[in-house]
């Protein structure tokens, strides 16, 4: 099981600022979310801890120093999906899928059958069986989004970055894959960092919600400990009630009826 501590992290694109020494813990074994308004720096945090844009301070994963890691050992602890992935032109899906094996092979071991039962059981878990042999560019984007969560099940890593992995997805498919999610952070004890909009089914699914506004942590908590009224006002100048879920028991958020905003 893997963990990340993140301290003093600095991200900028050019001159631009965007993370400006943000502290966050992101626990082994645990499901943590990322919320926070668009544009304040989610998918940054992620493509910088996961070393995808260059950062300053300290990224530690499992108490190393991640930027020591070599980056094929680094993709065989740590996987991400990105915000918008793209595909290579023409690609099958079994290919793409396939490809998250690499990091797992090399040229004394190279595709063997576990690899191949590895990407039919990713393919399985997300009911993408039956497009194995489409090309990727020719999916609806509901399709094309449980292909690439395919992949990154096919990475079998212990630590699972998801860049709001429900998007395109209809209510039904997203909770199916965040119970996918669930089911495998507590049965293979994967630790699982997520971007997700819906705060709702963040409460519902995280053990930890990290919330980022202009690049700064505004709170970091369970869900119950720290989702109110208050908070949505301060990070997403929504106006909105927080009730008490009646499925869960969890916090709830309603937002005021058009016209009481
Ligand atoms: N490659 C880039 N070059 C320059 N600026 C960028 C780049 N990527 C993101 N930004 C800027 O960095 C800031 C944070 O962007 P980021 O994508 O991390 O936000 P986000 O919180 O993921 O937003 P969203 O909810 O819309 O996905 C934004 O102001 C964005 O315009
Ligand atoms: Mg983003």
């Amino acid at each position: 099981m893997d963990g990340i501590s993140v301290r003093d992290l600095r991200v900028s694109y050019g001159p631009k600022v965007v993370i400006n020494s943000l502290d966050v813990d992101l626990p082994a074994g645990k499901v943590t979310t990322i919320i926070g308004p668009n544009g304040c720096g989610k998918s940054t945090f992620l493509r910088a801890v996961g070393r995808l844009v260059p950062s300053s301070g300290d990224i530690l994963l499992s108490g190393r120093d991640i930027r020591s890691v070599p980056r094929k050992q680094l993709a065989t602890r740590l996987s991400m999906l990105p915000q918008t992935p793209v595909a290579p032109e023409g690609i099958l899906v079994k290919d793409l899928v396939g490809r998250g094996r690499h990091p797992h092979q090399s040229w004394f071991n190279q595709w063997s059958s576990k690899d191949h039962d590895v990407v039919a059981e990713a393919l399985a878990l997300t009911g993408s069986s039956d497009l194995a042999e489409q090309p990727v560019n020719e999916l609806s984007g509901g399709q094309r989004q449980r292909v690439w969560i395919s992949m990154v099940l096919a990475q079998q890593t212990s630590v699972m970055f998801l860049d709001e992995p429900t998007t395109y997805l209809d209510l039904s498919t997203s909770i199916d894959v965040l119970n996918l999610v669930r089911r495998l952070n507590t049965d293979l004890n994967r630790t699982i960092v997520m971007v997700l909009h819906d705060i709702n089914l963040a409460a519902r699914y995280s053990d930890n919600l990290v919330v980022l506004r202009g690049g700064d942590l505004k709170a970091e908590g369970t869900p119950a400990d720290i989702i109110s009224s208050t908070l949505l006002q301060e990070v997403f100048n929504l106006t909105a009630l927080v009730r008490e879920d009646p499925a869960t028991g969890g916090p709830l958020v309603v937002p005021a009826a058009p016209g009481n905003e």
